[in-house]
């Protein structure tokens, strides 16, 4: 009976969809008959007024080019009232009274600033991501967003590239999950509902693969490498039903992304069956002319050819197509295709019911920084945040005694925000300063000291105060703000340093070849650690740092990458033990730049290091250790976890046939707290070589102090599967390694057979 009514509903559902679709494609048809080839082009034009832009072309006569027809899109401005008055031209102005879609960059919240996306991808929390997005949707579509410009999902194994900050870091499958996530975060289950809004995954593809960790750098890549490791969160993205792609500014197969038809039809519209439109990224389209794919007019066909729908500033499509269609370089039948697909997202988002929909005063007063949403800002804040170390257990903190708080980010609200946090307000942000008196209670004296200022390097803080003052050199000098913060610290029982980086130190064009601390403030922790004072290191980072002296000299470590709104009160949850850390590495951390790109899921060479033996002639460095600082899902507690019994039963797969793996995980610290239980599988005989590890499932836990649970994981053999010669993923039966831990460096482990 029930199986009967499911299969009805199913079916109601489909046909739903198809008289909705019915209805959609008959209204667009209707539409398009009256539209010019010059208006049809016009959809495809996306335009910025201007604001926090990232290149040095602005659109132009934005107002008149929208009553024209000339204007698909805009991004760039927020608030109902700004928004509305745009709307107001293309609904009262223009021939057609087609709708604009209005979209903008929402990377980890709107007004509501979540941790940055590396960090958030550290909490390994799918539920708490999806809600962020959610929240983030809410907030946007209040102030008039149809659509946001996330989630990015590049994979990267490269920190010098300042945009892993806005990503999930280093792994396929934790990448994945999170990307499936947002998206149903934003686009929610119904598209037109007011607080909906689309999503846009970015940047496809590849564009986390850039040489050197040099920003808009080339990309070369074998298709395997793509295929297994890089693509899947662009994949997943798609499969979650995503609205729209935004093509990428690299190169791939020696073809820029947004001229790429290989990428964005055989791949993305063919294989992959995505439906909803690509629009390229910032100028991505007629820098193809600096790539040297040919002039403008040229790139603008190729990139129509390829597969692009909708042109991001250029302004190639808008000026050039016309020609290129007389010269019979392109199709109307191409137009229209592209034409059609932002026309169907402008109608899967109510915009042609509701051209005014979500610009809202009323919500966005009510909705925008509410407390719920400040309150969720703080705890998800706290769940990203990663214990490095913390030796005798000196985290966490007394409520009692003076503390020495100490760095240039520890009573400064300019920089909690991080990178692309465009309509993020920094005066809004609490500082830790602020936190801590907020955690701490009366009992606790606090002596502040700035110490040193971010940095002292005058090419760095130019090229990082681009948006505004993040690094503020200050008039004294350093030896006299070290010797103020040396006599706070001798003063205290404890010194709390808060340093890093500044927010736009990561983020997009912010590598950096060199990934340590600011040397201004290496000479302020060094001075810090000779008082022999017991010493906690806050830091701000918006990507994996080198930490080797760090980490020698330093009681603990807490990383608390760039927090958002509710940065500091967080930190203080977490150093004061309202909150139990719990965040786990999504990257790992480089022992030196010299070792990078340095993963989790690297392959073996056929000449191994184990460690035994002399270093020649293995697969090695002379002179520092091939395994990274912090391992990939690294990450401590104030407790202490422990794995047994690890049993696969039964020890053998075969499709159709899966395995349960149990094992008893138990808290035997002091403290309750949570753990992210992964698993991780190896291949070690395959017809493609196969990396050392694999991760294919995880789990969150909550235990209190002194209980055991047991942890359950079905393995099938998709899990086992990898991309094979031909570029499909297969199954290939015989002897696996599997392993549990709560890290990808420490773990159990069993043997499993497969048929
Ligand atoms: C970035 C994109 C962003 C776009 C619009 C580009 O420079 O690469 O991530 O969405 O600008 O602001």
């Amino acid at each position: 009976m029930r199986k009967l009514f499911t299969a009805w509903f199913m079916l109601f559902a489909i046909a739903t969809m198809h008289a909705q679709d019915t209805k959609m494609n008959t209204f667009i048809s209707n539409l398009m008959s009256k539209m010019t080839v010059d208006e049809k082009i016009g959809q495809l034009n996306l335009v910025t007024p201007g604001g926090a832009v990232t290149g040095s072309v602005v659109s132009k006569d934005v107002d008149e080019k929208i009553r024209q027809g000339n204007v698909g899109g805009l991004f760039g401005i927020t608030g109902p009232d700004k928004v509305r008055q745009a709307q107001d031209i293309a609904m009262k102005n223009s021939k057609l009274h087609i709708p604009l879609i209005f979209g903008l960059d929402v990377i980890h919240g709107h007004k509501t600033i979540f941790p940055i996306p590396l960090g958030l991808s550290c909490t390994w929390d799918t539920a708490m991501i999806k809600k962020s997005a959610r929240i983030a949707a809410t907030e946007a579509s209040a102030d008039g967003l149809d659509w946001v410009f996330s989630p990015m999902v590049d994979i990267a194994r490269d920190p010098r590239w300042g945009r892993v900050a806005e990503g999930a870091g280093e792994d396929p499958y934790l990448g994945s999950a999170i990307a499936a996530a947002m998206v149903r975060g934003y686009q929610g289950t119904d598209l037109t509902k007011n607080d909906a809004v689309m999503a846009c995954v970015k940047h496809f593809a590849l564009y986390g693969a850039a040489d050197a960790g040099r920003e808009y750098n080339t990309v070369d890549m074998s298709r395997i490498k793509m295929y297994q490791y890089y693509l899947p969160p662009y994949k997943a993205a798609v499969d979650a039903g995503i609205g729209s792609v935004m093509s990428s500014f690299n190169e791939i197969d020696g073809i820029p992304a947004t001229g790429n038809k290989w990428l964005l039809t055989d791949l993305l519209r063919n294989e992959w069956k995505f439906k909803g439109f690509v629009v390229s990224d910032y100028t991505s389209l007629s820098e193809m002319q600096a790539h040297g794919m040919g002039d403008l007019k040229t790139v603008s066909a190729l990139a129509l050819n390829a597969g692009l729908d909708m042109d991001m500033v250029s302004e190639g499509f808008l000026n050039t197509l016309k020609q290129s269609l007389k010269e019979g370089k392109i199709t109307v039948k191409q137009i229209d295709e592209a034409c059609r697909l932002v026309l169907e997202a402008k109608y899967k988002l109510g915009l042609f019911s509701d051209p005014y929909r979500r610009m809202s005063n009323e919500r966005a007063s009510k909705e925008i920084l509410s407390d719920d949403h400040r309150k969720f800002a703080r705890e998800i804040a706290a769940h990203s945040f990663v214990l490095l170390k913390n030796n005798e257990h000196i985290l966490p903190l007394k409520k009692s005694g003076t503390i020495a708080l100490i760095g240039p980010l520890a009573s400064n609200h300019r920089n909690m925000l991080g990178t692309w946090s465009v309509s993020g307000d920094p005066e809004k942000s609490v500082s830790v300063m602020e936190g801590i008196k907020n955690v701490a209670g009366s009992d606790v004296n606090i002596i502040y000291a700035k110490g040193a200022n971010i940095s002292d390097d005058s090419m760095l803080i130019k090229n990082t105060n681009v948006f505004g003052p993040e690094i503020e050199p200050e008039t004294r000098t350093p030896e006299a703000m070290l010797s103020e913060a040396v006599a706070a610290a001798e003063k205290s029982d404890i010194v709390v340093a808060v340093l890093g980086e500044a927010a736009d130190m990561t983020g997009e064009s912010s590598s950096r070849a060199d990934i340590s601390i600011p040397e201004s403030q290496e000479n302020l922790l060094r001075a810090l650690v000779k008082t022999g004072k017991p010493l906690v290191l806050v830091l701000f980072n918006g990507r994996p740092l080198t930490l080797t002296w760090e980490n020698q000299h330093v009681q603990a470590i807490l990383d608390a990458w760039f927090g958002g709104t509710e940065a500091g009160n967080a930190i203080a949850d977490v150093l004061f033990g309202n909150y139990n850390p719990s965040g786990k590495l999504s990257m790992s951390f480089p022992v030196s730049v010299g070792q990078i790109p340095v993963y989790y899921n690297a392959k073996n060479t056929g000449r191994p290091y184990n460690g035994e033996g002399g270093p020649k002639f293995k697969s090695d460095y002379l002179d520092i250790p091939n395994e990274p600082l912090y391992p990939f899902g690294y990450g401590l507690s104030y407790t202490v976890f422990s794995y047994a019994g690890l049993s696969l039963s039964p020890a053998q797969i075969s499709p159709n046939h899966p395995v349960q793996v149990k094992l008893t995980v138990t808290n035997t610290g002091n403290y309750d707290g949570e753990e992210t239980v992964q698993l991780y599988i190896r291949d070690p005989v395959a017809s493609v070589t196969q990396p050392v590890k694999e991760l294919k499932k995880f789990q969150k836990l909550w235990l209190k102090k002194g209980e055991s649970k047991e942890v359950n994981f079905t393995l099938t053999t998709d899990d086992l599967r990898f991309v094979g010669s031909s570029l499909r993923w297969i199954y290939e039966p015989g002897e696996f390694r599997v392993f549990v831990g709560g890290n990808s460096r420490d773990v159990v482990e069993a043997d499993l057979s497969g048929d």
